[in-house]
């Protein structure tokens, strides 16, 4: 479904993405893992079209992407959840979850936007409510609401556990599942490789700009090197 083959990405100066290459078939979960400044959000940003690619190639559905806007990108059925959620704090949690379906027609919108709700009815409860004053766990549910808004057949998920405590991570992570059963594709990249892991069907591990190893989550989740880096172990 998706094809990341041998991408760039710079900085500036800074070589942040050196020849990362990755495949994610439809209906995976397949997980980046790796230390701080691996890569992982880079990889996302080249895919979503938020940062430009100085070399390689990234086909989805067989199209190539890299000439696109990130509009576009988000029309042909990929939706980025970025990393420190970025939800408008001014703005209602309706406001912001339309703001996730800024290409749809206003019917679509608003039906789009009750099943939302209903993925999570914690949303539909605070609907009024500013962006700015809902929990953490809530500001993530949101942040994924917004992402699904647009329907995609491809979320991707810049760490979703991110400071939130042990409990609510489950409950999104169990959500995230749900979904990957109900036919979405995911693409995540996640701090918590014990988590990670434990939900994806394969993983890439990166290190400084590179995939240093890669295969099916619970042969990495048994792999020395990955239990001494990531797994505490
Ligand atoms: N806007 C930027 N300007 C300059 N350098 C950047 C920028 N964003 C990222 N970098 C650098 O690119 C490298 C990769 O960063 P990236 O955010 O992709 O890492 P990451 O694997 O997502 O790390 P983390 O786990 O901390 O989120 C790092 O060395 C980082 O310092
Ligand atoms: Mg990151």
């Amino acid at each position: 479904m998706l094809s990341v083959d041998n991408i760039e990405l710079f900085y500036g100066q800074v070589h942040a993405v050196k020849g990362v290459s990755l495949t994610v078939n439809a209906g995976e979960i397949v997980t980046l893992i790796g230390a701080n400044g691996a890569g992982k959000s880079s990889t996302l940003k080249a895919i979503s079209g938020v940062h430009p690619t100085k070399a390689g190639s990234i086909t989805f559905r067989g199209e190539p992407l890299q000439s696109l806007p990130a509009h576009a990108i988000v029309g042909r059925g990929i939706s980025h959840c970025p990393e420190g959620r970025r939800i408008f704090y001014e703005l209602t949690v309706r406001e912001n979850l339309l703001m996730g379906g800024f290409l749809l027609s206003g019917t679509t919108a608003l039906e789009r936007l009750e099943t939302v709700m209903e993925l999570f009815p914690r949303l539909r409860e605070r609907l009024t409510q500013l962006g700015g004053t809902l929990s953490g766990g809530e500001q993530q549910m949101l942040a994924i609401g917004r992402a699904l808004m647009s329907n995609p057949a491809l979320l991707m998920l810049d760490e979703p556990s991110l400071g939130l405590a042990p409990l609510v991570v489950e409950k999104i992570f169990q959500r995230v599942v749900e979904l990957n059963q109900g036919g979405l594709t995911v693409l995540l990249v996640e701090q918590n490789a014990h988590i990670a892991l434990g939900i994806s069907h394969r993983a890439y591990v990166l290190e400084t700009g590179r995939v240093i190893l890669s295969g099916q989550s619970a042969d990495l989740a048994l792999d020395e090197r990955v239990q001494k880096a990531y797994l505490g172990g």
